[in-house]
């Protein structure tokens, strides 16, 4: 495991610059998509690079984490809403190749993996982490072996998710989410965390055990990973 540590500026623009580095190599590789506030100024660059023509999306094609049950696309909260206001309307892929999980048609979680799979795999994968350690939507004490798939969330994710909506009580109660090992299939993993709040999960993903209870603890197993980090975030490393 890698890890990289600055502003969370700077960090943006070496994750971008992952990207620039990746879609030269591979114009149309596969990357897998993150939402949340930590990919906020990644994505601002990358959108800043395409329109300056330093990098093409346009034979790229996209596979998000995760999406709420129950919120469909034209929701202002589904994460397929998000992905086209802060990245994709922005950028010059086509809008054919972006997926995300359905929060709706919820008994065909598990086909994404195939799609995945048929699609070549990812190559890229973009992870944020939960105060709990969570990626993408995998709650401690998921499995380790888990595909895409219906979860409950947490009372502290939707607690964190809240000051999104106007209350609490209009955060789902349920998400669809890649598994750990979709995740783990990645051929390469970028996590990204931000801020004083990150700095306790941080140090026991990174340094701590390997176990269900901190699922981002499993990128300890995988081969690439990179994870950048601002000053906040690595304090207790
Ligand atoms: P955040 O969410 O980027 O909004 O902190 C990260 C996550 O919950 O995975």
């Amino acid at each position: 495991m890698k890890i990289i540590i600055d502003t969370p500026e700077k960090v943006a623009e070496m994750a971008a610059q992952r990207y620039v580095e990746l879609l030269k190599e591979k114009p149309d590789a596969i990357l897998g998509g993150a939402t949340g506030s930590t990919p906020l100024l990644l994505y601002a660059e990358l959108a800043r690079l395409n329109k300056a023509g330093e990098v093409s999306f346009a034979k790229a094609k996209s596979f998000n984490l995760d999406e709420y049950v129950g919120l469909d696309g034209t929701h202002d909260q589904s994460y397929r809403y998000f992905m086209d206001k802060n990245l994709f309307e922005h950028i010059d892929i086509d809008m054919a190749n972006t997926r995300v999980p359905s929060g709706i048609n919820t008994e065909i979680a598990a086909e994404y993996d195939k799609e995945i799979e048929a699609a070549g795999g990812i190559d890229m994968q973009l992870l944020g982490i939960g105060n709990n350690g969570h990626i993408g939507f995998n709650e401690p004490g998921t499995p380790f072996g888990s595909i895409t798939h219906v979860v409950e969330l947490t009372e502290s994710t939707r607690q964190a998710n809240a000051r999104f909506f106007e209350s609490i009580d209009e955060v789902p109660t349920h998400a669809v989410t890649m598994g750990i090992k979709t995740v783990m299939n990645a051929k390469k993993v970028i996590l990204i965390a931000t801020g004083k709040a990150k700095a306790p999960i941080v140090r026991e993903f990174i340094k701590g055990a390997v176990t269900e209870e901190v699922p981002a603890s499993v990128l300890q197993l995988h081969p690439d990973v990179e994870v950048f980090l601002d000053h906040e975030a690595a304090s207790l490393l």
